[in-house]
């Protein structure tokens, strides 16, 4: 333990070797939990479980539902039992959101995850209706959550309004497309990066924390966290649109730039865009400060949010 506090080169690498185990750890048990949960490819109709099947199962990082169970764990001090089907509720809805994300009349891309998108793979009436279909299995997941009924009540609350219209994820997804072509202000720019992204990973952290049992103290710490980690991870995944290729990203990168999106590095540039999520995972950080060492893996993953290259 000495080693650890004292010695920061034996502290870096000990936190190294503790996020991989928490992020491939964390992949597993989701991929567990999303097997279980979503029907199976021979159910009928097979076409849209095949088609949910086809972009939940293709190698997202699965960081909603890791962030959800950290939050947890840091709260009731290991991991609570069955919190992995929050983490797989939170990831379907993400799923979902890429789904729709991906569509003709939203981003029109044809790679996701390293393959076809939805659409191109099952036709753009499926991959609607799998998108649909991702959240309406979202909320029969979170509604058998094992937990009391009071915290499930409050779970749902919390994740249906963050994906919703007023600050929250579709909100978001409106203004991002109705900002295209446009010089956006800071102002806008920061709303949409809120309300698409930002509110459904603060949701996951939140959740995570109310099914552990955190009070309303410890859940307005996991907010503030939440909000400023989900607004450097969409500053990141903008420079990333930029610097990486298509084959890293698994998507198709330089999209922003095409259909001039309103973006970070639009507006600052990559340094300064890079810059500006840095000081946010310190503000997260800060947020979480006063659970000590107990909030040492949130804050590494907050820390590999804006480090990640995919
Ligand atoms: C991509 O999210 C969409 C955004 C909100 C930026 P992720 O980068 O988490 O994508 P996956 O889940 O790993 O594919
Ligand atoms: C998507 O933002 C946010 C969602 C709610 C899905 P982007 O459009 O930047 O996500 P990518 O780059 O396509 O993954
Ligand atoms: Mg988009
Ligand atoms: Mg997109
Ligand atoms: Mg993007």
């Amino acid at each position: 333990m000495e080693l650890f506090t004292q010695n920061p080169y034996a502290r870096l690498v000990i936190l190294t070797v503790m996020l991989k185990e928490t992020l491939e750890a964390g992949r597993e048990l989701t991929d567990a939990a999303l097997e279980r949960l979503l029907p199976k490819a021979t159910q009928a109709p097979t076409s849209i479980h095949r088609a949910m099947r086809h972009s939940v199962f293709a190698g997202g990082k699965r960081l909603r539902p890791i962030l959800c169970m950290e939050a947890g764990r840091m709260i009731a001090g290991s991991l609570p039992s069955g919190i992995e089907d929050l983490g797989a509720a939170l990831e379907m809805l993400h799923t979902y959101s890429l789904v729709h994300d991906d569509l003709p009349a939203l981003d029109n891309d044809d790679l996701r995850r390293g393959r076809p998108t939805c659409h191109k793979a099952f036709g753009e009436a499926v991959a609607i209706l799998a998108g649909d279909a991702l959240q309406t299995q979202a909320y029969e997941t979170l509604s058998r959550l094992s937990c009391p009924a009071d915290s499930r009540v409050r779970i749902i609350e919390e994740i249906a309004h963050r994906t919703g219209t007023v600050d929250g994820m579709i909100g978001g997804q409106v203004v991002d497309l109705e900002a295209e072509r446009t010089k956006p202000d800071l102002k806008t720019l920061e709303y949409i990066h809120r309300a698409k992204t930002a509110a459904l990973i603060t949701a996951s952290v939140v959740s995570g924390g109310i099914y552990a049992g955190a009070d309303q103290s410890a859940v307005e710490k996991l907010r503030s966290f939440g909000e400023s980690i989900g607004l450097a991870f969409q500053i990141v995944d903008d420079v990333l649109d930029i610097t990486q290729t298509s084959e890293q990203l698994g998507k198709t990168a330089g999209k922003d730039t095409a259909a001039e999106k309103a973006t970070y590095p639009a507006l600052f540039g990559i340094e300064e865009s890079l810059k500006k999520a840095d000081a946010l995972v310190e503000v997260a950080d800060a947020a979480l400060s006063s659970f000590n060492s107990r909030a040492t893996t949130l804050q590494a993953l907050a820390r590999f949010l804006v480090e990640r290259k995919k």
